[in-house]
């Protein structure tokens, strides 16, 4: 059909005739001329229809918006002072001595030449003219060129593409599974894989040494900018390797993408931070270091202080008070602090306490705030000079337990270095490391994994799992770029006795292992080799790449904020007869469910 893509005709094809296919962008009458621009995937060109040549002239007046056509035509330079420089092709035009139309189109129900905003869930009513947008096609060929990358880089070096199940058993990666019913065994489950964790271990203890795949995962979560109920990892394991061989080479993979494809050269080798750290002084694990305010303890400082709110948290193991430095924030107004305030809430902070510092070398008297009263000079001024507060300076302060405040002013350093413009440079990539093995469950009364129940603890801290578990930290590795967790992973437990231990720390008793995991356990006896991996999230990746604000636009078939589909509408009931051939009866006749819109965020 066509001898070049619409976007690649250009002047080096002038004087050539040239065929043409594609959709029909925008048409123009002109005085007795008809000009079409045809777009296909790789661009627009312009088709000059002259009344001369009467019979594709008659079928130009009737092309439509969206119509699919195929063009012949002789390739000419447009004429002086009529180039398009916004286009590959903006220097020539076709003109046109024969059309086809291959297809007509309703009108599109939203327009496709204008940047208009269109709301989301219309988009993904019609996604499949949502990805006509150049914009769209171009995230989606990015997103295409990432894979290739990653998959040449780890091709090269000696990762074996091994595809794993998705009807299996439960992976635990701490979300809920999607559920699968098997008619063949009546009453039974398979479960959608979290991740392919379990396999690709198994594919250690098989001798396969290296595995990478590019895998659909399924998380029953709730979703954000960044999750979505089904996502893509590139997920890698390898054998005999230690943390430092695997973290140089998904670094050095990372490094090689971004040069490849965005021509960014990243630090080598990327900076470390153990989670600890990342806590105190971000109040997250995933740090962006794009933003240079820092969380500044001062619990000490408020132990003695008049001033319950403080004073209790600061002298309670679990509970923190940190102060957060705003540069030139005395500025703000009251509604902003006050937002800000009602911000934070949403992280359980009871308040937002706040020191403007109007003038700081008057002391005390320079500085305005409602908690200032509550306060002994000599501590108002001890806290100004360890947050190295300046004339012109906000200082926000958080005192709670410490994950309430870790969250709430974790948040708030990010948002306000966001609304205040504060984000400096371009890329921040970042390893977190040190985690803890565990997680205290306040509400359940028992430990939880912080990663999965199959990550290994640091040698010298083994003897912990007995004595102290809240202080053993793993062997786990997050890779960290401008406040998103791209990825992580961790060196694996491959000794049947941790992995019992870790087990029964989680409370999975001996049997409920076995039932679970049993295959694992027995595959960890059978000459299983130290291994180790990680798991990127490559929706996170393209998004991050492209510059997009959710992970939905570098996914050609997203689904909503309460996971459906709004193109296909699932999911959707299913007949009687389905049910009763899987051995399903519903408990309750189904209500119809209003279709979710499609997240703002
Ligand atoms: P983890 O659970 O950290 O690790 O997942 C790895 C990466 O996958 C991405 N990710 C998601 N992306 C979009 N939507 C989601 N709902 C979602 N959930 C996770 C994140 C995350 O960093 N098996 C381990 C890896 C390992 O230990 O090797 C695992 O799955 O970018
Ligand atoms: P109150 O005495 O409760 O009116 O609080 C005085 C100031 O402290 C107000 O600015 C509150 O926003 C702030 N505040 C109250 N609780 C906390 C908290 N847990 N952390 C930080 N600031 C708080």
């Amino acid at each position: 059909m066509r001898s070049h893509y619409c976007g690649e005709v250009n002047e080096t094809l002038v004087g050539e005739t040239v065929t043409v296919t594609g959709w029909m962008h925008r048409r123009r009458d002109h005085g007795g001329v008809i000009f079409v621009d045809l777009r296909d995937r790789e661009g627009l060109v312009q088709v000059v229809f002259n009344p001369e040549d009467a019979a594709s002239f008659e079928v130009a007046e009737k092309v439509r918006s969206e119509y699919v056509l195929e063009m012949t035509g002789l390739v000419r330079l447009r004429p002086e002072g009529s180039d398009n420089a916004d286009l590959k092709s903006g220097k020539i035009e076709i003109v046109a001595n024969k059309l086809e139309i291959l297809n007509s189109a309703e009108t599109p129900p939203f327009p496709l030449t204008e940047q208009a905003e269109v709301n989301e869930d219309i988009r993904l009513r019609y996604r499949y003219i949502d990805l006509r947008r150049p914009e769209m096609l171009e995230k989606i060929r990015f997103r295409s060129k990432i894979s290739r990358e990653l998959r040449a880089f780890l091709d090269d070096a000696g990762y074996w593409d091994i595809e794993t199940p998705i009807l299996t058993k439960a992976t635990p990666e701490g979300a809920r599974d999607y559920l699968v019913p098997s008619r063949t065994h009546p009453g039974d489950f398979f479960a959608l894989p979290q991740s392919p964790q379990l396999f690709k271990q198994l594919l250690m203890v098989a001798g396969m040494d290296k595995y990478y795949q590019i895998v659909r995962c399924f998380r029953d979560e709730d979703l954000r900018a960044d999750r979505q109920p089904e996502f893509t990892q590139l997920d890698v394991e390898a054998s005999f390797v230690d943390e430092e061989t695997l973290m140089t080479t998904m670094e050095e993979m990372i490094r090689n993408l971004f040069d490849k494809v965005l021509n960014v050269q990243l630090p080598s080798p990327f900076s470390r931070m153990p989670y600890a750290e990342a806590m105190d002084r971000f109040g997250s694990d995933k740090p962006d270091l794009r933003i240079a305010m820092e969380l500044v303890e001062v619990s000490d400082l408020m132990a003695a202080v008049d001033f319950k709110v403080f004073s209790t948290p600061a002298k309670d193991e679990g509970s923190r008070v940190a102060a957060l430095r705003v540069p030139n924030g005395s500025v703000m107004s009251r509604k902003e602090i006050d937002d800000y305030t009602k911000f934070v809430s949403i992280y359980g902070a009871k308040g937002l306490a706040y020191i403007k510092v109007n003038d700081l070398a008057a002391g005390v008297e320079g500085l305005q705030s409602p908690i200032l009263k509550f306060l002994p000079d000599d501590v108002v001024m001890a806290i100004m000079e360890r947050t190295g507060a300046q004339t012109g300076d906000l200082v926000f302060f958080g005192a709670d337990k410490a994950n309430i405040v870790n969250e709430a002013l974790g948040a708030l350093r990010v948002k306000v270095g966001e609304d205040r413009d504060m984000l400096e440079g371009d890329w921040q990539p970042l390893w977190v490391v040190d985690f803890p093995m565990f997680d205290w469950d306040e509400k359940n009364n028992r430990w939880t994994a912080l990663h999965h129940p199959f990550t290994a603890p640091q040698e010298s801290d083994i003897g912990l799992l007995e004595t102290d578990p809240g202080k053993c930290l793993s062997r786990a590795y997050d890779m960290v770029l401008n406040g998103t967790e791209l990825g992580g992973g961790s060196m694996r437990i491959h000794q049947t006795e941790v992995q019992s231990q870790v087990f029964t720390l989680l409370g999975i008793s001996k049997e409920e292992a076995n039932e679970k995991f049993g295959f694992l356990l027995d595959a960890l006896k059978h000459g299983c080799p130290p291994h180790g991996g990680l798991a990127f999230g490559l929706d996170r990746l393209a998004m991050l790449m492209t510059g997009s604000r959710s992970i939905r636009d570098v996914m050609a078939f997203p689904k909503t904020q309460s996971a459906s589909c709004l193109l296909t509408d699932a999911p959707s009931d299913v007949s009687e007869a389905q049910l009763k051939e899987l051995n399903i009866r519903l408990r309750q006749k189904p209500v119809v469910a209003e279709v979710g819109a499609a997240e703002s965020s």
